[in-house]
């Protein structure tokens, strides 16, 4: 029987099992895949401690690649054998095995290797989205400056790497001098150690007093207020994370005094809701991978049985790039 990782109550990394547990046949609209490599992301940090509830026992994990094992009714576009790699809901891929929804599964080129696939699914249709799809109302044109927190994580390479190839400055923002020389070397313009140096003060010192048009913000509670105090008028603060907790309510006239800002709030399940706009989103990301122009960077590598230890690393600001795990 197939291993998966279960937690059966929210809470620490310890509450993460091991459990053998039967996975049976794919019905109409699914399949079953046989992992090669999972990844690994903040959001099922969320899942486990239930910031982002689901019923429970819960199997984790939003991310993987591997085998297509069996195709349900009425799946055409996977057939047995397939290469495949997937960022989806619901939670499982944590997994030797599992049958999970179709839709959101894509063929995984074959020069694209099961890790990469496992790591760049769901962090890489994040940096499409958010740099493509996420856009103040002027739109973003090459030259222009953007912010970038938490850069040297897993979606943060991945979008230093493609902000550059789209001809934009990001600066970055990360937790330490090394992860701030990471995401210069990855294609970051300025890096900013968030945790030593007033980010505010040196977004507008870098852009001469005029701040950004936008702001993406993963970090949540504790980058809030100075995410909108970098935007220029009329600017947008992305928010799509809360490594540090959840963005606490706010009165809307705070955008108003700050210079008529805009703020969204978005998910990657909404992007990904259809196959069609999931494979439109993940062939561009197959391409700037090919295309040598973003690399995925896997710099932690776990058995699936220390999923523990890759989780507590995450959540200590220990890790840079991506994480994987080999189940
Ligand atoms: N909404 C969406 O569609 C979507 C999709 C994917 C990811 N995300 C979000 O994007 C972010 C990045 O995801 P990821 O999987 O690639 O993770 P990651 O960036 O590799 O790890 C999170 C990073 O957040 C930073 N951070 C800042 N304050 C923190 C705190 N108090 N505790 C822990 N970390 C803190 C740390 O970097 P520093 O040490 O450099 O500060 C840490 O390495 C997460 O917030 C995730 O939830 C959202």
């Amino acid at each position: 029987m197939p291993q998966t990782i279960q937690i059966q109550q929210y809470g620490g990394p310890e509450q993460m099992q091991l459990v053998d547990l039967p996975v049976g046949e794919p019905g109409p609209g699914e399949i079953r895949i046989r992992h090669h490599a999972i990844g690994l992301n903040y959001i099922d940090v969320y899942q486990r401690t239930g910031l982002y509830a689901n019923p429970l026992p819960l199997s984790l994990g939003m991310e993987g690649a591997g085998i297509v094992e069996a195709v349900g009714a009425g799946v055409t576009h996977l057939a047995v054998g397939d290469r495949a790699a997937y960022a989806s809901n619901p939670p499982g891929s944590y997994s030797q095995a599992r049958v999970m929804p179709a839709r959101t599964v894509c063929k995984l080129p074959d020069d694209i290797s099961f890790d990469t696939g496992a790591a760049m699914m769901l962090k890489g249709l994040t940096a499409q989205y958010l740099l493509k799809k996420t856009l103040p109302v002027e739109g973003l044109q090459a030259g222009d400056h953007i912010l970038f927190h938490a850069a040297a994580g897993g979606v943060g390479l991945i979008a230093c790497q493609w902000a550059k190839a789209l001809g934009l400055q990001l600066i970055a923002t990360a937790g330490s001098a090394a992860k701030c020389q990471l995401a210069l070397d990855h294609g970051a313009a300025h890096a900013i150690n968030y945790r030593s140096e007033d980010f505010v003060a040196r977004v507008k010192e870098i852009t001469g007093g005029q701040g950004v048009k936008v702001v993406y913000d993963s970090v949540g509670k504790d980058t809030f207020e100075g995410s909108l105090n970098v935007l220029r008028p009329f600017g947008l603060l992305a928010s799509f994370g809360n490594a540090s907790g959840p963005v606490p309510p706010f009165a809307p006239g705070i955008l108003g005094n700050k210079g008529s800002l805009y703020m969204t709030r978005q998910t990657l399940f909404t992007h990904i809701a259809t196959r069609e706009s999931c494979q439109a989103m993940a062939d561009d990301l197959f391409a700037v991978v090919r295309s040598g122009a973003v690399k995925i960077r896997i710099d932690q590598r776990y058995p699936l049985a220390e999923v523990a230890r890759a989780h507590t690393a995450l959540e200590a600001r220990d890790t840079t790039g991506c994480s994987i795990l080999i189940p």
